[in-house]
């Protein structure tokens, strides 16, 4: 190992689905980190599509070569930091609507746990408007999400929406 390569490396979020914005973050902070966590939480305030056993295995699957470890978690992303001993947490930053959003959750990371630091990776600039939130309302009206998250997640969000319909 380098000595300034990170050590643990957490990269939290809903994954309402997993997306190729999100894959693209997740394969850049495995070349900056030795271990590599993707915490997807479980008490979002959304309403969520997927629950979480489903976002677990849709990444799961989507990170099968990518030497990552997937986990849900519960409370704040700090203290699952915290006991993963993780020294970062990694967030990708798309365009400027991210950004508030995004200062106040590092600030008041930051004020928990002054010792674990987050840092943003701009999203590339293919996935830059893209979202988990756009991905749900296309797949709902019909349109195609095809070429924006991987195939097996593809196949199980069209699933959802049919079963949504019928429901
Ligand atoms: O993918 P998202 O929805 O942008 O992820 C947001 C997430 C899950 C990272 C954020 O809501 C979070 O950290 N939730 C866990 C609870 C927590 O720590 N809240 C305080 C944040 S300052």
């Amino acid at each position: 190992m380098r000595e300034n390569t990170l050590a643990i490396a957490l990269y939290p979020g809903s994954f309402d689905p997993v997306h190729n914005g999100h894959l693209d973050i997740i394969e850049r902070a495995r070349r900056m980190a030795r271990r590599v966590v993707v915490g997807v939480a479980t008490n979002v305030e959304k309403e969520p599509m997927f629950s979480v056993a489903d976002r677990v295995a849709m990444l799961r699957a989507a990170t099968e070569r990518a030497g990552v470890e997937v986990m849900s978690f519960s409370g704040l992303t700090v203290d699952f930091a915290h006991r993963l001993d993780a020294t970062v947490i990694v967030k990708g930053l798309r365009a400027m609507m991210d950004f508030e959003y995004e200062l106040k959750m590092a600030a008041m990371n930051k004020r928990l746990r002054p010792e674990i630091e987050t840092i943003f990776m701009m999203t590339a600039p293919e996935w830059a408007y893209l979202s988990s939130t756009l991905i749900r309302e296309v797949a709902r009206f019909g349109g195609s999400v095809s070429g924006l998250i991987p195939a097996s997640v593809e196949q199980r969000l069209v699933k959802r929406v049919r079963s949504q319909r019928k429901g």
